[in-house]
């Protein structure tokens, strides 16, 4: 039967890991995913999760379905943290709001959606770079994917004139996907001033925003701070869909916890919208994993945790920012002439180093420094301890 199937390339991202894993050398170091490392380079759990796992063990629950739109509550806490406590979105219950399998699985549930009932141009328009995997996500749900610049590899920071310029051009009533914070590749954000214009260029061609918010907290170190895109939108009367993971920003990512939301003009049109998601969801995989889901509610329902959980985030994006000026730090004190500005004006998880696929192949054939070709490192995978070999290899690989 399966004679004419070809092999077929691993994955541009978690390829990279299968790669370390069978490097021999001690020295090797993987900054391929965006995984939270702590300062020994080892997983790190959140104290607040350990102590929301004790709190669940104790309350001896069943292993029962979900529903097929996951937890109320676990939606209604998620939605109020990207939107804020308060939100009249929430208020007036204009959000059609699911509990997705993380961030992946919530943006296929959204491409399927639009894919289905999107009623005018189904094609999303991405930023030039995105995340590897945004493109498939949306072939495979049958949507049209094209893309609009976003990063200025001259600068490494955002080409905004670009992106001002291509979206002008985007046909009315298209989707445009944006990252809400932490752009991935890039790290590169736009300031609040030119979220404000994109916002206002977004209205006036009549465009659909959908968000992936899969860094809220990571950013900046405060989750206010990094919705601040998705709540200017909304605020400006956007209607939008957004998805939101856990992975990251809970370090919960084989819970695979996350939401999709789309909001309406009205309760009654939210209520439709979420029918018609159940409908899709329950073809796709019935219902969705609990425990991750009972971890985040825990967390974001006791003020203790969830004041736990807000200094432990920002101790992980406060590691980062510190990491990334020794980085940038030892490059020079290897001798490097070149600017790595960039590392540090960049801002969450990755760096887009700027490296080209020749010298991303000297990193790992010579260093055993396993990354992404494009260049990106994942900044959460170095740590105090393998800074100092990282920039000796990147020196010796670019100069
Ligand atoms: C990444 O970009 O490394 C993360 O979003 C993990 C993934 O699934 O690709």
């Amino acid at each position: 039967w399966w004679s004419g199937v070809q092999m077929g390339p691993p994955d541009v991202i978690l390829g990279v890991t299968e790669a370390y894993k069978r490097d021999t050398n001690p020295k090797k170091i993987n900054l391929g995913v965006g995984a939270y490392r702590d300062d020994d380079g080892k997983p790190y759990v959140l104290p607040c999760v350990r102590k929301a796992e004790d709190k669940l063990r104790a309350k001896n629950l069943d292993h029962e379905y979900a529903p097929i739109g996951g937890m109320a509550e676990f939606c209604k806490k998620s939605i109020e943290l990207a939107l804020g406590e308060g939100s009249e979105v929430v208020q007036n219950s204009l959000n059609a709001t699911i509990q997705g399998v993380s961030g992946t699985g919530s943006l296929r549930v959204g491409a399927a959606f639009l894919s289905n009932f999107f009623p005018y141009n189904k094609v999303v328009y991405l930023p030039a770079p995105s995340w590897g995997n945004h493109t498939p996500i949306f072939k495979h749900a049958g949507m049209d994917v094209k893309s609009y610049r976003y990063y200025d590899p001259k600068t490494c920071g955002l080409d905004f004139a670009g992106a001002l310029d291509d979206i002008s051009k985007i046909p009315e009533k298209s989707i445009i996907l944006l990252h809400a914070c932490a752009h991935n590749p890039t790290g590169v954000d736009p300031t609040k001033e030119q979220w404000a214009e994109l916002s206002n260029l977004i209205k006036k061609k009549n465009l659909f925003p959908f968000f992936d918010m899969a860094y809220q907290g990571f950013a900046t170190g405060s989750v206010d701070n990094d919705a601040f895109a998705v709540r200017l939108f909304v605020k400006e009367g956007h209607r939008i869909a957004l998805t939101q993971s856990y992975a990251k920003n809970m370090g919960l990512y084989g819970e695979r916890a996350g939401a999709f939301t789309v909001t309406g003009e009205s309760k009654e049109e939210a209520d439709r919208v979420m029918s018609q998601i159940k409908i899709l969801i329950r073809a796709l995989y019935s219902n969705p994993p609990i425990h991750g889901a009972r971890i985040v509610t825990e967390i974001l329902s006791d003020s203790q945790l969830r004041a736990d959980w807000l200094k432990e985030v920002k101790g992980m994006a406060d590691r980062i920012i510190s990491v990334r000026t020794t980085l940038r730090d030892n490059l020079k004190k290897e001798g490097s002439t070149k600017s790595w500005e960039h590392i540090t004006n960049q801002i969450g998880m990755f760096c887009f180093t700027g490296m080209n696929a020749q010298e991303v192949e000297k990193l790992t054939k010579e260093f055993s420094i396993y990354l992404t070709k494009d260049g990106r490192i994942s900044m959460a995978g170095v740590t105090s301890k393998n800074v100092d070999y990282l920039a000796h290899a990147i020196h010796q690989a670019t100069k």
